[in-house]
């Protein structure tokens, strides 16, 4: 295998119909090239009726016949039989797959396209035949790839340093057109699900808590809502343009006993970093 044209997401829901949306609006995967499967012909509707040129089928193992990447965006519980299904039609030497599904290991992935060899394994053969195995990446996204705003993990599992090899680099640019990409060992994809994708959540969180605030402080919804935006943004432009660290632009407005030290005092009186920090241990364990 040596490049990736034709693509098969499997799953097209709010993950996968968002990948699939961002690679035809992207210019490494052509629309026409991107194959996309469901449950139920509604979903693939969904997706055709923005692009036209991808092709959709309710049947995965017609999808994946001659699919160079196979991208499964199931939910955990619905991956086993998914791979049941196309584990037979996937081409050794071809077939690269990548897998977005939280909590699933490449441990858990290989027992289930390659049940044999676990059980061998399990009975101490220890055999692997390197040739024949399929080049597994796992890929954490957030829900803002749907706007190509996301922040995405990427693991493989011959480890971070595939990144720059030539299915390495493929998989980048697929989805570096859809954010930022951070190569990572697979033991950190479960930080960088709590950090990016339930992240985005918390940051929400925080935008939401200040909207109510504001009105609170005699705003409208709408008035509140522009503010926060605007100023999150603001901030998010600082740090990018400078380089640095929040803690030195919250230096620059933060006078010892002034407005802002007071209201960050009583922030952190309240709680404020310490239930961030258990909020983001918590979504890790
Ligand atoms: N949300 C996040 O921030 C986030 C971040 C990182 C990773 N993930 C992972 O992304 C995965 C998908 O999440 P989601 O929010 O996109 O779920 P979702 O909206 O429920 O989408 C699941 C999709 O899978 C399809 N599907 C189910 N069984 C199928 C089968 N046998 N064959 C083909 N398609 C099938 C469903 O089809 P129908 O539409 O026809 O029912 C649906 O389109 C999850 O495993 C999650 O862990 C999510």
């Amino acid at each position: 295998m040596n490049t990736i044209r034709k693509v098969t997401v499997i799953g097209a829901g709010n993950m996968g119909g968002a990948i699939a949306c961002g690679m035809a609006k992207g210019s490494v995967i052509r629309p026409e090239d991107i194959t996309v499967t469901a449950r139920t012909p509604a979903s693939l509707d969904r997706i055709r009726a923005v692009y036209p040129e991808i092709t959709v089928f309710t049947d995965n193992r017609t999808a994946v016949g001659g699919a160079d990447l196979i991208i499964i965006a199931v939910k955990p519980w619905q991956i086993e039989s998914v791979v049941e299904e196309i584990r037979g039609c996937v081409e050794p030497g071809r077939t690269v797959i990548a897998s977005v599904v939280a909590g699933v290991a490449f441990r858990q992935l290989s027992s289930m396209f390659y049940p044999v060899l676990a059980e061998e394994d399990a009975g101490g053969s220890g055999r692997q035949n390197a040739q024949e195995r399929l080049p597994m990446y796992r890929i954490i996204p957030n829900t803002a790839v749907s706007i190509g705003c996301s922040t995405t993990f990427i693991a493989s599992e011959a480890g971070p340093d595939c990144a720059g090899d030539a299915i390495g680099r493929q998989i980048d640019a697929i989805f570096r057109e859809m954010g930022d990409v951070l190569w990572v060992e697979e033991n950190m994809l479960d930080a960088g699900m709590a950090l990016a994708s339930c992240g985005i959540a918390y940051a929400l969180k925080y935008m939401e808590a200040s909207i109510r605030g504001g009105i609170g402080l005699g705003f409208t919804e709408e008035e509140a809502r522009r503010a926060v935006i605007g100023t999150v943004e603001g901030a998010v432009s600082l740090l990018k343009s400078e380089g640095s660290m929040p803690a030195r632009e919250i230096d620059k407005v933060t006078t010892p006993g002034g407005y802002t030290f007071k209201g960050l005092k009583a922030m952190e009186d309240n709680g404020f970093s310490e239930s961030v920090i258990a909020g983001l241990n918590a979504s890790c364990k």
